[in-house]
């Protein structure tokens, strides 16, 4: 992870490596300088090479100059549309702009607090959180890096006196990008390398660093609550289903209870319901909601926020073995309720309804749970939104409130009331799978079953922007630690309710 530190020069050294300057694409000339000699000239330089301060358009001057070696002119499009989640973007682009020409170091001006309509404790926040977590790669595995990575550092300048309240904020962005790297970390591990005794011990090994409580119930833990659903699904693998609870208990008040929940299939082959070839490449990443809920976890004794944190992760790991679930298969989950498994590759719904059952009886007011859970959400809202559902308008508000000012994007999906037929089954009490249409909606009407009416509770379908097997236009190759930034916000924001 690169160092991003705030700096009250810019730029922060001299000559800087690279000086970045902001552009509007209806404005004529750049912004983040206070020399206007400068800025007027690198301006001209600019318009001359056709740019035209549209969105992630960049100008690169080597300027040699004894303020700068390299100025980088970035462009943020038009004002109408900037906004937190551009900002964001237009980070990772910084970034990947600075690694491609080799530099060591940069220095960028503070985005205008008021073109973004927020707190400048914001901004600083978003791009400390961004520019930190642009920087993050998975090389593990490389016997030699691909690379030498330069890119040690970035200046943010924010004229006037580091208060405590401008290095708080910087401090906050930090361990956003520490819980996004670790995010990240989990879901490009490899299946094989990450079964969920593994993913347990991660877990359990970060609950001792960072002070949480944790408990990890095994099969015998498991089958003791009757976790007929974690079970059934983890039966296929040689690698034995958990269940990991990790807690959070502040030292005064208690504002509110909640729980995180994550699906955790530390690799997903579909079970009997095979999948096809292709469509398992990417299935490492079904543990996605699994690592983003350890992620965000990690860092929230650090946040100090007065709310009781639970998380409850359910791990295995979907394979085809000899004592797998078949389609046709009935299963006790611990709620009592009775499941008919019908397509044994509709797995998640099954260990999320365990899960969900072991969060409510933790006494949690609320619960969000996080799951690459289908692939029509991915049909629905494609890869850079992830989808949510709740029982109770105001949890899903406050989720969309807290996307928002996170940078990321997210939208409501509704549990048609009339699709709760579907759920039917002809030998049990529920069936896990329903028509072919409305599949993201039938399985968030499906863990809605498990959940008592007095908790309010909202689920995630993150599966589209969790994973790029291949990368995209300003995401990474791999894990985007998606929905991390979210699910922090989200928890600031239930503390001040
Ligand atoms: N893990 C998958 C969903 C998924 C698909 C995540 C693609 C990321 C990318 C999930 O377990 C699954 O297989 N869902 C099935 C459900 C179906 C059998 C009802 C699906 O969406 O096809
Ligand atoms: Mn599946
Ligand atoms: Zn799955």
């Amino acid at each position: 992870m690169i160092d991003v530190r705030l700096s009250s020069r810019f730029p922060s050294e001299r000559p800087a490596d690279v000086a970045v300057l902001f552009q509007f694409s209806e404005e004529a000339r750049p912004w983040g300088s206070t020399d206007s000699r400068l800025v007027q000239r690198i301006g001209r330089l600019a318009r001359g090479d056709s740019f035209r301060g549209r969105r992630g358009q960049s100008f690169l001057w080597h300027a040699g100059t004894r303020v700068a070696k390299r100025w980088l002119l970035i462009g943020l499009g038009d004002r109408q549309s900037w906004d937190v989640q551009q900002l964001r973007q237009v980070c990772a682009i910084v970034v990947q702009r600075c690694r491609q020409i080799g530099a060591r170091s940069v220095s960028l001006p503070l985005a205008d607090p008021r073109a973004l309509d927020t707190a400048e404790s914001a901004v600083i926040e978003r791009m400390v959180a961004a520019l930190a977590s642009a920087s993050l790669r998975f090389d593990k595995y490389r016997s030699k890096p691909e690379k030498a990575d330069a890119l040690k550092r970035a200046s943010i300048h924010v004229p006037g006196k580091l208060s405590s309240s401008r290095r708080g904020a910087s401090e906050r962005g930090k361990l956003e990008a520490r819980a996004i790297q670790f995010t990240q970390e989990l879901v490009n591990e490899p299946g094989g390398a990450l079964p969920p005794r593994e993913l347990a011990m991660r877990a359990q090994r970060m609950a001792r660093r960072t002070g949480l409580t944790c408990r990890v119930l095994d099969e015998a833990g498991l089958k003791r609550q009757g976790m007929g659903a974690i079970l059934g699904v983890g039966a296929g693998s040689s690698q034995p289903p958990r269940l990991i609870h990790l807690s959070y208990r502040p030292k005064g008040r208690v504002r509110s209870k909640v729980a995180l929940v994550g699906k955790g299939i530390t690799f997903d082959s579909g079970g009997l319901s095979l999948k096809p070839a292709t469509s398992m490449e990417d299935m490492k990443s079904d543990k996605a909601g699994a690592a983003a809920v350890l992620g965000a976890m990690s860092v929230v004794p650090a946040l100090g926020l007065p709310l009781e944190v639970h998380a409850v992760v359910a791990a295995a790991e979907n394979m085809p073995g000899g004592r797998a679930l078949k389609p046709g298969d009935v299963v006790r989950t611990c709620s009592g309720k009775t499941v008919e498994v019908l397509n044994t590759d509709a797995e998640g719904r099954l260990v999320l309804a365990d899960a969900l059952t072991y969060a409510a009886r933790l006494g949690v007011k609320e619960m969000v749970d996080v799951a690459t859970l289908t692939g029509a959400i991915m049909i629905a809202l494609g890869t850079k939104v992830f989808g949510v559902m709740g029982n109770r308008p105001e949890i899903v508000g406050r989720l969309r409130r807290a996307a928002a000012e996170a940078g990321e994007q997210v939208w409501e999906l509704p549990l048609v009331p009339a699709y709760r037929e579907q759920l039917k089954s002809s030998i049990a009490d529920l069936k896990n799978t329903g028509d072919r249409w409305g599949g993201a909606i039938f399985a968030g009407l499906f863990l809605e079953a498990f959940v008592d009416r007095s908790v309010s509770w909202a689920h995630l379908d993150i599966a589209g922007p969790a994973f790029s097997g291949k990368g995209r236009p300003g995401a990474p190759k791999g894990a985007s630690g998606t929905p991390v930034p979210t699910l922090l916000r989200y928890l600031e924001l239930t503390a001040e309710a």
